[in-house]
């Protein structure tokens, strides 16, 4: 699939005056495979790419996805927080954060007495990848810090539903819980994402757009985890 913004100038959103949140949401959701998304134009090859109702869970690699999942929001929110680029910091407190969320499953999980081990390569390579690209390149680090939160709003839903039922005993992990409605909070992001691009060149945006593969590569590596 072709991402780049010349072959869908505005990506059907600038057009409709929506912004560039709706370029970014575009891109993204043709990356999802036909299974995962209605909107979605990829084939399904890799286990994590089929519909997830077909999934078959473990609870030792959900596990592991956790871990390797809260190192990414870690790593996320501390760059938010650091704000290296001043842009960095319209997006902090947005009441999308998972880190501290994560941390109390994974307490809970400890506690209960299940075995959570450390990071392993899925989220140590991603954390890194983020950190460097922060520093360099706050387009293409915005692309992934949109992505990898939207995609927990959506995405995350379906799989909550289906390891919550079939693994977890119907706990219901804080992970996918919001402290406010989620709606609200994902169209505050979308405006602030739309301020902070009003700066941008078409360049600056391309640039951005073009990420989105990247980061449902890495994402991807992740979300296996849970399969494994
Ligand atoms: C939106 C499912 C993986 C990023 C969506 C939507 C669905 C979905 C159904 C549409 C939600 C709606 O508009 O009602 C899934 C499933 C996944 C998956 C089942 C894998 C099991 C990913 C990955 C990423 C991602 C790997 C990127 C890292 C997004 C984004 C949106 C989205 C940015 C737009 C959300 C919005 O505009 O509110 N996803 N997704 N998704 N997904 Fe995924």
């Amino acid at each position: 699939v072709v991402v780049s913004a010349e072959k869908h100038p505005g990506a059907g959103g600038e057009s409709k005056g929506k912004g560039f949140a709706e370029e970014m949401r575009f891109v993204a959701m043709k990356l999802h495979t036909r299974e995962q998304a209605a909107e979605g134009e990829m084939e399904a090859k890799a286990p994590e790419e089929q519909r997830v109702e077909k999934w078959e869970p473990t609870l030792d690699g959900y596990l592991k996805f956790l871990v390797n999942a809260k190192l990414v929001y870690d790593t996320l929110e501390e760059i938010i927080e650091e704000a290296a680029f001043p842009s960095y910091g319209e997006f902090r407190n947005s009441g999308l954060e998972r880190s501290e969320k994560l941390a109390r499953d994974l307490e809970w999980f400890r506690e209960k007495g299940y075995g959570v081990g450390g990071p392993s390569a899925p989220g140590v390579t991603y954390a890194h990848y983020l950190k460097q690209l922060s520093d360099k390149d706050p387009q293409a680090f915005i692309c992934h810090f949109y992505n990898v939160y939207f995609a927990n709003s959506a995405g995350g839903r379906i799989i909550s539903k289906k390891v919550t039922r079939e693994i977890l005993d119907n706990k219901e992990l804080e992970y996918y819980k919001y402290d406010a409605d989620l709606s609200q909070l994902l169209q505050t992001m979308r405006d602030k994402l739309n301020k902070v691009a009003e700066k941008w060149s078409r360049d600056d945006k391309n640039r951005c757009l073009e990420e989105t593969q990247k980061s449902f590569q890495f994402y991807r590596n992740i979300l296996r985890l849970i399969l494994s």
